[in-house]
């Protein structure tokens, strides 16, 4: 089974984005394991079956170098992405306990309020610009930032800055490598500041920054280099993320006023309808790891060495696990997606990521009688979504 013309250059980031659900369509369907040029050349998997056996096999399929392709501007490994065991497990359990669901349902009414707050903004918006709002630069970016932003102990004043580099970092690595490693420096640089001004600072900090400082691994504290490493990994995980799936969601019910107004009518079905988002519109539509021995995937060989990308977004329209895997329905109840990933690495700050969306689709529904599209944007990243609201 040999790569089709149309996956040779198979590519998960930017324009590419636009089509790719056409080609996920050809590769579950001709070619589930093939190889791809970009990136220095990687093969990719995209069945659900074989993406959580490599999931549970990360002495076959290690995260390092990098589980990111390509990096997010640095080589330095991010810390626990890019850790394989025996270590990864010491440096996830730092953070691990701050984000179970307990802890996460404590958050709830601070978010809510926030979402509330967003949602009066964009009605302003919307009422000084002729009934239009771009919903992700007024809602679906700032909420994470403020939730986030407080829970890691980033201060107010500096979240204004945060949306550039992660439209660096994130966005531009692929055609502007330049541009995304002198933001990560500006980034790491940022981190490291902060960390001198905590360390000089004897008040109480109950954050996530925090608890990095005051970590231990093997009875160490971590050397600065792992601070900043862990600081900057969380900073570039926890709010894009979130700002795509909530983003994506309004992207869609702007276009589907019947399903909008049914989960208007119904919130108590916007968790199931989250899962369902989160499924077909993956903020993370894939993630690499390098492979440790010769090995056999759904019949192709893949050799010791090769980079290797677990298309989640791919897996996620796998018709062997999906009736009709490319309809979105609100009301899919099972729904055993991989937006999360799977296996020792699976998102950390699921509950949260999950949550927040939830919360912001609530607020919003309660607070907009009606939105509907009025640009052509793409479905995917944290780029303007331009919507009527209002039903006149
Ligand atoms: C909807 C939002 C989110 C999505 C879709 C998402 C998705 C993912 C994915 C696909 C992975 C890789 C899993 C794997 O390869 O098996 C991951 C890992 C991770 N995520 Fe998230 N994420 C989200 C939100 C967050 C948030 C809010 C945080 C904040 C703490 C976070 C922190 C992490 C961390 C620390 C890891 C690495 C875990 C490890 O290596 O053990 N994520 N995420």
């Amino acid at each position: 089974m040999a790569t089709t013309d149309k996956l040779q250059d198979f590519d998960f980031h930017g324009k590419a984005l636009d089509n790719i659900f056409e080609d996920y369509e050809v590769m579950l369907d001709k070619c589930p394991v093939g190889h791809s040029s970009k990136y220095g050349g990687f093969k990719y998997i995209a069945k659900s079956e074989d993406i959580f056996a490599a999931e549970q096999d990360p002495e076959t399929f290690a995260v390092g170098p990098s589980m990111l392709l390509p990096s997010f501007g640095t080589d330095m490994p991010l810390i626990p992405i890019d850790i394989d065991p025996p270590n990864h497990q010491a440096y996830r359990a730092i953070l691990l306990p701050l984000f179970t669901p307990m802890k996460i349902a404590k958050l709830e009414p601070g978010m809510r309020e926030t979402a509330a707050q967003l949602v009066a903004e964009v009605r302003e918006t919307a009422a000084k610009n002729g009934g239009v709002a771009d919903v992700s630069a007024v809602f679906a970016r700032p909420m994470p930032t403020i939730i986030f932003g407080r829970l890691a102990g980033y201060p107010e004043a500096d979240w204004p800055i945060f949306d550039r580099w992660i439209d660096e970092i994130i966005y531009e690595r692929t055609s502007k490598p330049e541009v995304a490693n002198a933001a990560s420096a500006e980034l790491m640089d940022y981190f490291d500041k902060l960390i001198d001004a905590r360390l000089a600072d004897a008040g109480h900090h109950d954050d996530l920054v925090q608890k990095i400082i005051e970590a231990r691994v093997d009875g160490r504290e971590l050397t600065r280099d792992e601070q900043l490493s862990y600081c900057y990994l969380l900073f570039l995980a926890g709010l894009d993320t979130t700002a795509w799936g909530i983003r994506s969601a309004l992207w869609y019910l702007a276009q589907n006023p019947v399903a909008q107004q049914q989960l208007r009518e119904n919130p108590e079905m916007i968790p199931t309808a989250t899962e369902e988002f989160l499924r077909t519109l993956s903020p993370v539509q894939a993630m690499a790891r390098t492979c440790m021995k010769d090995t056999v995937v759904s019949g192709q060989e893949i050799k010791a060495g090769e980079r290797v990308a677990l298309v989640f977004g791919a897996a996620n329209r796998d018709p062997e696990v999906f009736e009709n895997p490319n309809e979105i329905q609100i009301d899919r109840e099972d729904n055993r997606h991989l937006a999360f990933g799977g296996g020792i690495h699976r998102c950390l700050g699921s509950n949260l990521g999950r949550k927040e969306i939830i919360v912001a689709l609530e607020e919003f529904l309660k607070g907009i009688e009606h939105f509907e599209v009025d640009g052509g944007e793409a479905w995917h990243g944290v780029g303007p979504l331009t919507v009527r609201v209002g039903k006149d």
